[in-house]
This record gives C-alpha cells, structure tokens and sequence, in this order.
C-alpha cells in the first residue's frame, strides 16, 4: 500500500463493536465488506468498490494508522482519541455509535486515601490530565485491560475505564464513581489526505453525516 497514492481510500477500523457497528454506516456510501475479519486471517478487507480498501487493527492503534497516513480515514473512540492527543489528524463526525462513558471506579463503601490516590487504568493520560486538573495527586499505574481486579487484589484504590451498562463493575462488586467523559466512536481523517483527496472525503463524509443523522 503506498501511502502517497492520490487515488483510492483505506480505512482503518478494529474488529468487533466498531467494525459491527460502522460498516452500516459506510453503506450509507456504498462500501460493503467483502470478508468478516471475524472469521479471515486477512488485515487488508477488500470491499465491494475498487478504490476502497479496510485495515483492520488494534483499536488502540488506529489514530496512529491515520496520523502517519498510513490510513486516509479511521473510526475510533473518543476515550483513544483523547488518549492519543489527535496529532496529525482531524476529527470530522460523531458517528454516535459504541457509547458509553469513561469513569472512575471503586468499591462503594471505602473511603479513599487522601494523598497518593493508586489508579489503575490504561488511559494514562486522560487520567493524569483529570486529576491534574482537580490538583489531586496520583500514582497511575499503567494496564492494558481487566483494569477491574486491580482494585479486588490491591493493585489500586480506583480504576478508569469505560463503563456502559456497569454490569462489569458489578460483577467484580466495583461502582461508579466520577464521570470524566461521555463517549462514542468519531470519524477521523488524516490531514495530508483531507488536502489531497477532498473531494472523495467529503463525499464519503456527507453520506456517513446522514446516515448518522437517519439512525438518531
Ligand atoms: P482492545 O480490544 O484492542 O484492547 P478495546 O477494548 O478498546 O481495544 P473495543 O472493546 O472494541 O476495543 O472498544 C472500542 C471502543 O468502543 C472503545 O474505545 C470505546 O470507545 C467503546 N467501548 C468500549 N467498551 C464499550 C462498551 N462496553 N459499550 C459501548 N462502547 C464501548
Ligand atoms: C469494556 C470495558 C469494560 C466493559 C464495560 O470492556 O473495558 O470492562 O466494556 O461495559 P459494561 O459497563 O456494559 O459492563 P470490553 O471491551 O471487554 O467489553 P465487552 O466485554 O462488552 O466487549
């Protein structure tokens, strides 16, 4: 793939909520899938238009993929969005999809300590850009998911992570406890390839908008 091509998009998309929940959305503008990465090995998806083509990735990594052009366009979380710090690219759609919010949490009835609060999370900078801004101090400690059990084996006193139906946090007997954010899954679009291909962008854009706009 040759990230200086004028013609042609590649979208960057992760497997499960946000490809399930996009790829309605892009046939709005014509794209289907042409395999299920569910069940295909493959990291390149064909779609049903030539000049259209999906990478399927970590969620984590695809505003990586688009800042570096490696990608022309992406669908991510806002929750990775903010982690990321949207360098290189430009966040153009609420896609409205995959909503949920990302909080703190912790056991109901323990009283937290006053200095040196322990946070598990693995959105490391939004956490230290929330507590930062309260002026609380706090030791975070970096994990890369099942942030719950850091609280049930003393790992930490909270965690931060997205909570949607919060049955999660219950299982593990863990509650909510401060909303940091409202979240759902934004289109985005590399800066370079907004210059280069905006006539295909935009249109693709304008499809998506209304589909948006139809579901709400
Ligand atoms: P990975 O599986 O690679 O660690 P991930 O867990 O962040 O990444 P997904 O679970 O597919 O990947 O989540 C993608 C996005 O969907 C998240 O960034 C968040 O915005 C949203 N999301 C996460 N969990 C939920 C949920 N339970 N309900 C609704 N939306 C969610
Ligand atoms: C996310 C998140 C929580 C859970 C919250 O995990 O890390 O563990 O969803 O959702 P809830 O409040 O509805 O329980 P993951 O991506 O593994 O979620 P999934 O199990 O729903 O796919």
């Amino acid at each position: 793939m040759n990230k200086h091509k004028t013609s042609g998009l590649t979208i960057a998309l992760s497997k499960g909520r946000i490809f399930e929940e996009t790829m309605p959305l892009l046939k709005a503008a014509g794209i289907e899938a042409v395999d299920d990465p569910e069940t295909s090995r493959k990291l390149i998806l064909d779609t049903n238009r030539d000049d259209v083509k999906l990478v399927i990735i970590r969620a984590t990594d695809v505003p990586t993929y688009v800042q570096y052009g490696a990608a022309d366009l992406g669908v991510t979380g806002k929750d990775i969005l903010m982690e990321h710090g949207g360098e290189g690219l430009y966040e153009l759609l609420d896609l409205n999809i995959a909503r949920c919010k990302l909080m703190t949490a912790g056991f109901a009835d323990k009283a937290l300590p006053e200095g040196n609060l322990k946070v598990a999370t693995k959105f490391v900078n939004c956490t230290q850009n929330y507590f930062a801004k309260q002026g609380r101090q706090v030791e975070i400690i970096k994990l890369y998911g099942s942030m719950e059990l850091a609280p049930i084996v003393g790992l930490a006193d909270i965690i931060v992570d997205v909570v949607q139906t919060g049955s999660t946090l219950k299982a593990n007997g863990l509650v909510p406890l401060e909303h940091i954010a409202t979240i759902s899954s934004r289109m985005i679009v590399n800066k370079a390839s907004m210059k280069m291909k905006h006539e295909q962008l935009k249109l693709l854009l304008d499809q998506v908008s209304s589909a948006v706009d139809l579901r709400r």
